[in-house]
């Protein structure tokens, strides 16, 4: 059996239980909430034996394989080093840290300590995706000249919700922009050639809207996320000179489609069941069970470049003033 504990007892936390609950060979052995009501009902929720109103009298108490993280974006740095000072190998929800110093700091420990630790970037892992990319891999739409990612929703202005608040890490890098940009170098890996950053903030201080040009090993990539579009086509459309792949939603892939030039459709993913946090669950496992530190579909290199981008949003935001 492989055991994990849980650090987090929000929205995104359902689903991680009840998909663990689901799964052969996985248990959820205890939940830490710092509201002991919230980690009391996840635990009832989902048969989950044991909950906590602090997270480290948790990882002191409840031996684990692994624990997965799942509280706002301020925190995850701060707790996946809680984490690895416990020797706990750690799946750390997106995105796992609002900047490169959270980044690097983090995964310096995790190295020093010799612990496993993952970004849990659930789309990599999505069999809708991994079919796009082994039909670019098998050249099916040629040599590849062009990528677009666009990603968006309006979130109800709530400037205390962990979309809107500075103060929980939030923005719209963190929830989204993180998803399109490690889309595209699974997509298409590298080298960065050119970078060009636009983001637009609101009043609450966080980014609402970015725009992402890249020059990726010679590819044009453009990468549009927005909290403002709540009418956004949300895809991702990779171009080639013998034709296209579209994805519709690829964060959260279930479909992918294969075009000719003229727009036929010579090939199909569809699977609605497909788009489960299983796959990542069991990276972890395979990887933490293989004395891995690292997962080679999302390696720290992803998820600090990643970090690095989010400095340059800043950066842009307070250029801007
Ligand atoms: N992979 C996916 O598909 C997916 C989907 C949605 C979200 N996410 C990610 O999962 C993470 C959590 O998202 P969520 O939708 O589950 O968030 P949420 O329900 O709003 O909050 C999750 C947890 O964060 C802590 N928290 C929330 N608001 C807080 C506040 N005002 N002050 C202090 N702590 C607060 C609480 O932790 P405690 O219970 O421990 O106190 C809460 O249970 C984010 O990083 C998000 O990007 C991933």
């Amino acid at each position: 059996m492989f055991r994990w504990v849980m650090l987090g007892a929000g929205n995104i936390a359902n689903t991680f239980a009840r998909t663990v609950r689901e799964m052969d060979g996985h248990e959820v052995a205890a939940v830490a909430s710092k509201s002991q009501a919230r980690a009391e009902k996840l635990a009832l929720t989902h048969g989950i034996p044991r909950f906590f109103d602090d997270y480290e009298e948790m990882l002191e108490s409840v031996p684990a394989d692994a624990a997965y993280i799942s509280v706002t974006v301020n925190d995850h740095a701060r707790l996946t080093q809680m984490c690895v000072r416990h020797g706990i190998p750690v799946l750390c929800e997106k995105a796992m840290f609002r900047s490169f110093d959270e980044a690097r700091k983090t995964f310096d420990l995790a190295a020093e300590r010799h612990v496993f630790t993952m970004e849990g970037t659930w789309s990599l892992f999505l069999p809708a995706n991994l079919t796009a990319r082994r039909w670019l891999e098998d050249g099916r739409i040629g040599s590849c000249q062009d990528m677009q990612v666009s990603i968006g929703f309006q979130p109800e202005m709530d400037p205390s919700s962990r979309y809107f608040s500075r103060t929980l890490g939030g923005g719209c890098a963190r929830d989204i922009t993180v998803y399109a940009y490690e889309l595209s170098r699974f997509f298409l890996g590298g080298p960065m050639e050119e970078m060009e950053v636009e983001a637009w903030g609101c009043e609450t201080g966080v980014d609402i809207e970015n725009r992402i040009r890249m020059n990726l090993g010679g590819i044009r990539v453009l990468l549009h996320t927005s909290f403002r579009a709540p009418d956004m086509e949300e895809q991702l459309v990779i171009t080639g000179e013998k034709g296209s792949i579209q994805i519709p939603h690829p964060h959260y892939a279930s479909r992918a489609f294969l075009r000719s030039p003229e727009g036929k459709v010579l090939d199909t993913f569809d699977d609605p069941a497909s788009a489960s946090f299983r796959w990542e669950i069991l990276e972890v496992e395979r990887n933490v069970r293989g004395g891995k530190l690292e997962s080679p579909v999302v390696p720290h290199g992803l998820t600090l470049s990643c970090a690095g981008l989010f400095d340059l949003i800043e950066e842009k935001l307070r250029s801007e003033g």
